[in-house]
């Protein structure tokens, strides 16, 4: 059984105007929230059997609401949890919501709710790797010239083929990621991403080739990117 992790419980602070406004994931993409659209592609591909969409405290009954109607077909295999107060915490209890159910998953993907592109092929090449590896990242080889910079002013130029830009999903055997969020928590290793904890819990990480429309929603100019994009994909489907 493989499982879906998706955090959307974050606050959206780099994105807001004003402190009051709704958290980025929950603003309109072509017509419906940023988070359903991931939701949507990992709720219709064959392979995944169980969801859980990690949202902020205050937002559980209306997204579970907005998840009967727009996906009845696939409401089943989505349950709804709350995040907490970091991305890893948020990650942290979906996947100890996993663990309570009377099957445990034997790989579980985690995707960030602002990442809205994902597509089913991208997803199929995680699953292939993680069922082969046991640990996979989605990483996209670094285009730019990179530099370490103070004070903006440039410094050493790092080696860019050594370099890779991390996406999502990030994916591992069940049991590697839980132990592995479990150990963080308990010995308060902190970080922004789940390849990170994998490697903490002392496993390899295979990467998979990204793609730059699989863009994470950061800034408001991503979201104008990702319109775009979204327009492309709907004429070409
Ligand atoms: N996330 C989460 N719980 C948190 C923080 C983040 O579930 N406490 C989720 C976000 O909702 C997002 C993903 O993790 O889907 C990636 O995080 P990021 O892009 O950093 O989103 P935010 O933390 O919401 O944005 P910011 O860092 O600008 O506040
Ligand atoms: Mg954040």
């Amino acid at each position: 059984m493989i499982a879906v992790v998706l955090p959307a419980a974050g606050a959206g602070e780099r994105f807001k105007s004003k402190p009051t406004d709704l958290p980025k994931q929950f603003l309109g993409l072509a017509g419906r929230p940023i988070y359903l659209w991931a939701l949507s592609t990992f709720a219709a591909h064959n392979s995944i059997d169980k969801i859980v969409v990690v949202v902020p405290d205050g937002s559980l009954d209306t997204v579970r609401v907005e998840i009967s109607n727009v996906l009845p077909k696939y409401a089943h295999k989505i349950s709804v949890t709350a995040g907490g107060s970091t991305r890893q915490h948020s990650v942290h209890n979906g996947l100890e919501h996993l663990s309570a159910l009377d099957a445990h998953p034997d790989y579980v993907l985690v995707h960030d709710a602002a990442r809205p592109l994902i597509t089913s092929a991208l997803i199929d090449s995680v699953i292939l790797s993680v069922t082969k590896h046991g640990a996979s990242t989605v990483a996209m080889q670094v285009t730019d010239t990179i530099k370490r910079a103070k004070d903006n002013i440039v410094g050493d130029t790092l080696d860019r083929s050594e370099l890779v830009q991390i996406q999502t999903p990030q994916a591992g055997r069940f049991d590697w990621m839980l132990d592995a969020h479990r150990k963080a928590r308990a010995e308060n290793f902190s970080t922004t991403d789940d390849s990170t904890i994998l490697e903490y819990g002392g496993h390899k990480v295979h990467i998979v080739a990204g793609s730059p429309y699989n863009l994470k929603i950061t800034n408001p100019e991503d979201l104008l990117l990702c319109h775009s994009l979204a327009q492309l994909i709907d004429k070409s489907s």
